[in-house]
């Protein structure tokens, strides 16, 4: 016998909406296409750090599935700084290129905030450059962050209403924290929420996240949130992905930010890790890839 206050989680399948997104987005590709614009992406990956190569190798191969020309720089862990400025220099001012990241983190003798800085802000596909921070927050954003813009697509997908819902976010990061805040407290139709932050320095966090209608789990520490820690009905946005150890082909397992087993027990939805939040935020990179295209070409596409 399940607890009486235990709730059918529905699964939230990040695969699936980023498929319907990523295909939704080949339309946008062909109307470019029609005039002869092919929408281009560069990652650059500074040092051999081995999520950071799975992730931009699976943001190529995304490129390719949709049709979006996908450039890889890989550069030594011991590149100077002026040596990734030129690489940026260079990506700023190639035609072919609508788009590009520099991937996080960079190797300790680069400072992300400057390399960030440096990005032309018409190409900053992560949404990261201050320019694009400040849009964002004056309700006028060019590029939404991905993780932050994929999670609202996961709500819409699954007529979750953000209006007057208390949600508790961990995590104030300003890849997903800060601007998942922003987002959600803008007077829109896809925002209209009661925010609030939670850190490394909040006290009683489990009070913060019992009250809220929705948790965004997004601070990197594994399983720190547990089925004890939420409410009966809650929906579970789990953004964590930490490679820990384990007795697999890979020598490791993906852990999320939250105890699955437990939250499901209490959460109406929730999202897996892997295949819950990851896939969306790579679909929009796609997306902002497109707009960037659509923008600097001067080709009007309609996104999803
Ligand atoms: N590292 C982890 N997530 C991200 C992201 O969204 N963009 C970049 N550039 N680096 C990351």
């Amino acid at each position: 016998m399940g607890d009486p206050l235990s709730a059918m989680s529905t699964i939230i399948d990040g695969a699936q909406v980023a498929s319907g997104v990523r295909d939704d987005l080949g339309e946008a590709i062909e109307t470019l296409a029609d005039h002869g614009v092919s929408p281009g992406l560069a990652t650059v990956l500074v040092g051999d750090d081995p999520a950071s190569e799975t992730y931009v190798n699976m943001k190529q191969r995304d490129c390719e599935e949709v049709g979006v020309n996908g450039v890889h720089v890989d550069l030594d862990g011991d590149a100077s700084p002026a040596e990734l400025y030129e690489t940026i220099e260079e990506l700023n001012t190639d035609p072919e290129i609508h788009g590009y990241l520099v991937q996080d983190p960079v190797p300790e003798q680069i400072e992300y905030g400057e390399v960030i800085r440096r990005i032309s802000p018409e190409k900053d596909v992560d949404g990261f450059h201050p320019e694009n921070v400040a849009r964002l927050v004056a309700r006028d954003a060019r590029f939404k962050p991905c993780t932050p813009h994929g999670i609202q697509k996961l709500f819409e997908a699954y007529d979750i209403d953000t209006e007057g819902a208390d949600v508790t976010i961990v995590g104030r990061s300003s890849i997903v924290g800060k601007p998942m805040a922003n987002l959600l407290m803008q007077k829109s139709v896809d925002g209209n929420a009661t925010v609030t932050v939670c850190h490394s320095r909040t006290t009683d966090l489990a009070e913060k996240t019992r009250r809220a209608d929705i948790v965004i789990a997004a601070c990197g520490v594994t399983e720190l949130i547990d089925g004890s820690m939420l409410s009966v009905g809650t929906t579970v946005i789990d953004v964590g992905i930490s490679r820990v150890e384990a007795d697999t082909e890979k020598g490791y397992e993906l852990v999320g930010d939250v105890d699955f087993e437990s939250a499901s027990e209490k959460a109406s939805a929730i999202t897996p890790v892997p295949g819950g939040v990851g896939p969306m935020t790579r679909a929009m990179l796609l997306y902002n890839t497109v707009m960037a295209a659509s923008e600097s070409e001067g080709v009007p596409v309609e996104l999803p």
